[in-house]
């Protein structure tokens, strides 16, 4: 155990305010640390730091007034000290937490790497290439652990961006626009001095910085930069705008502007703006520490911009996750440097672009192999995870909502907004044969900005004119043809009793509407739908034989009751990994959710939204006020909240977006009762 103290074992109290801290590993053991600087920045890193792994043992700062405040209002009342050097000397605390103004943190870092102790230190690591670099072997000779601060790359907002640019959403990304407004420090920092010493490359540039680099690795040159005096009787070293042109070794050209003169509520403040071949993706803060519903949007095959919004509930991050995240590195055996070695990358980026403006001229970017910055390799969020506390052993991953595609709306047909689906970042998609727009969504997978073809789980539906021997088969093909896949994710019966085959259904959304109903529904003289007598058992081992093909990567069933359910079960051999029935809060079906969920199955919830008057319904309507939703919202976030994925459908992009950020919304279990209350047996469209 490494420099490390074990000095309790506990396990703090898990309120829901630190939840986001624990979830990221077990805290069994407690670190010392100390903080040296204890500004603004050090109440920061305070705040949430009892749900961590971290002790608060000593702060330090040159002004014993700011280190004795901050001290007071810690908890476990650490030591105060005035000299870093007192403290290292006095205390065993193994982690240094660097919180000292801009120009400090080189030496302060220096100093206790010397003394033999992790350090983990805010941005910038230092204020030039050479010093940092330094720090990083030195850390590196020593065996000790070296972080740097933003912890931004791994915020919510950042990492669902990186996931929808690693989706292939925008193709080659071959250019960017990146923004630090910081604003003018005099009017928001009680201490704009240290600001304004190194100006706003070495501080607001590093955010989306960190960003660029993690996503994209190093920064080979820049062909550009100009330094722009804009801020009449500031007198600081460094200029207050600074504009350059940057050049990733295998990424995009970067136009980065940083400024102390524009305003932080002008229009842009930390927007980055990637543009690939294919879309556009927009990151509205890089220095988020939570992802708001509109953080990111893309745009893609020539369709306007869509929000994106984060699938999971909002998480906002804490300053302390840096250090506490180090600290359990650490403790594993650990000695992580990466963050260190991309923080000493970017000062490099920094004084590369200091040289570039003075000169006129392009000036590479030289960094050290020590201090060569990492891609960063982790893998991205399960888009598809099950809803939190619910997780069903062995069940399929999905996301928790999906989009409908069916076409039918009260009696007529209508285009469900499949193009921003898929740019709001939809990835289940329920499609069938009965809606006859498989091939809609094919062209849109298949042009520009479309998705990787195994991040998006594709559900599709043989109608029930096609259960007869051959007649599934090729009705399994044709759908896939259309969609210009080679298997189903899941293929579904949509209804589980047969009606008679009247003909191929292909591209039905193209013929004429009496064409389409004279396939899809064959009536008798006596106007009732004429059956086929083909048992649900005997489709099922046609379904498997697709299975066994390789056409379907699971099965599913559509519209059972629970007998009919069970009986299948019983008898697959390839038994169902879904079920899809209609649900919402007027029809619960809580037997046959909890009997599937009790098994592995998966339950979607189709026609979640258009039960007549569902969404006026007072209830409804009263649940969404106390939860501060929208009705349409509160009744997905029901279904999410139960572990049921909800797979609502639209032809209004707004809609769209709502729906998919439902997933963002949990309900108590007051509200999830009150609306599951509103049962009513006799439901019936
Ligand atoms: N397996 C089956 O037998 C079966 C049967 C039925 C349905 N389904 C599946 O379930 C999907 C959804 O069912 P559905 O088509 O009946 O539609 P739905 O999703 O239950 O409701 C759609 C209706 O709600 C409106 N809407 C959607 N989002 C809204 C929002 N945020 N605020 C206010 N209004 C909103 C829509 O209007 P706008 O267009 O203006 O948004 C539309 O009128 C289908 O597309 C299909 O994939 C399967």
């Amino acid at each position: 155990m490494f420099g490390l103290e074990r000095l309790q074992v506990d396990r703090p109290g898990t309120s829901r305010r630190h939840a986001g801290v624990f979830a990221l590993w077990a805290v069994t053991t407690r670190v010392d640390c100390a903080f040296v600087g204890a500004g603004a920045v050090a109440s920061e890193y305070l705040d949430g730091i009892e749900g961590t792994n971290l002790r608060l043992a000593a702060v330090c700062d040159t002004d014993r007034e700011r280190a004795t405040a901050l001290a007071a209002a810690a908890p476990g009342d650490p030591a105060v000290y005035t000299a870093v050097d007192a403290l290292l000397a006095a205390e065993s605390a193994p982690l240094v937490i660097n919180l000292t103004s801009h120009a400090a943190h080189a030496p302060v870092s220096g100093t206790a790497l010397d003394a033999g102790r992790h350090v983990f230190s805010e941005k910038p690591l230092a204020l030039d290439p050479e010093r940092a670099t330094a720090l990083v072997e030195t850390a590196r000779d020593r065996g000790l652990a070296l972080g740097c601060a933003p912890i931004t790359p791994r915020c919510d907002a950042q990492r669902h961006a990186r996931t929808l640019l690693a989706d292939g959403r925008l193709g080659e990304v071959r250019l960017a626009t990146a923004t630090a407004n910081v604003g003018r420090v005099d009017e928001w920092h009680d201490r704009p001095d240290s600001f304004l010493d190194v100006g706003p490359l070495y501080d607001g540039a590093v955010y989306p910085l960190s960003l660029l680099v993690a996503w994209f690795g190093p920064v080979a040159r820049v062909r550009s930069a100009d330094a722009v005096d804009a801020w009449p009787g500031e007198q600081s070293p460094r200029t207050p705008h600074v504009e350059a042109t940057l050049e990733f070794a295998d990424g995009p050209v970067v136009a980065l502007r940083a400024s102390f003169y524009v305003d932080h509520r002008s229009r842009e403040f930390y927007g980055l703006e990637l543009h690939g071949d294919d879309g556009t993706l927009y990151l509205r803060d890089t220095g988020a520490l939570a992802a708001d519903r509109d953080a990111v949007s893309v745009r893609g095959g020539g369709r306007e911009s869509t929000p994106a919004p984060h699938p999971q509930p909002r998480r906002e991050r804490r300053y302390v996750e840096g250090p506490a995240r180090l600290a359990a590195a650490v403790e594993r055996g650990g000695r992580p440097r990466a963050t260190a070695r991309r923080g000493a990358h970017i000062v490099a980026v920094c004084a590369a672009v200091e040289r570039a403006a003075e000169s006129g001229g392009a000036v590479p970017v030289e960094t050290p192999t020590a201090a060569t910055p990492s891609l960063d390799s982790r893998a991205a969020p399960p888009a598809a995870a099950p809803p939190e506390g619910r997780s069903q052993r062995g069940a399929l991953r999905l996301p928790p909502v999906g989009f409908g595609c069916s076409r039918y709306r009260d009696g007529d047909y209508v285009e469900p907004a499949m193009g921003a689906a898929l740019d709001a970042g939809y990835r289940l998609f329920d499609t069938a044969e009965l809606y006859g727009n498989e091939w809609r969504l094919g062209d849109l997978l298949e042009g520009p900005g479309g998705p990787d073809r195994e991040s998006v789980f594709l559900l599709g539906k043989p109608w029930r004119t096609n259960h007869g021997p051959g007649h599934l088969e090729r009705a399994c093909r044709g759908s896939l043809a259309e969609l210009g896949v080679d298997a189903f994710d899941c293929y579904a019966l949509h209804w589980p009793d047969a009606w008679a085959h009247r003909g191929e259904l292909r591209s039905l959304s193209r013929l004429p509407v009496d064409e389409q109903e004279r396939l899809t529904f064959p009536t008798g003289p006596d106007g009732d739908p004429v059956r086929a007598d083909h048992d649900l058992l005997d489709t099922w081992r046609r379904l498997e034989r697709l299975h066994d093909r390789g056409l379907a990567r699971t099965l599913g069933v559509c519209n059972v009751t629970l007998p009919q359910l069970a009986r299948l079960v019983d008898a697959a051999r390839v038994p169902p990994a879904l079920v899809q029935v209609e649900r919402h809060p007027y029809r619960p079906r809580e037997r046959l959710v909890d009997w599937c969920h009790e098994r592995g199955i998966r339950v979607l919830a189709h026609s979640p939204l258009s039960a007549p008057g569902l969404r006026s319904d007072p209830v409804v309507e009263s649940v969404a006020e106390d939860t501060g939703v929208d009705p349409a919202t509160a009744v997905l976030a029901w279904n999410v909240t139960h572990g049921v994925i909800p797979i609502p459908s639209s032809t209004t992009a707004d809609h769209v977006v709502a729906n998919l950020a439902a997933a963002r919304h949990r309900l108590d279990d007051a509200a999830l009762a009150r609306l599951t209350d509103l049962a009513d047996p006799d439901f019936e469209r």
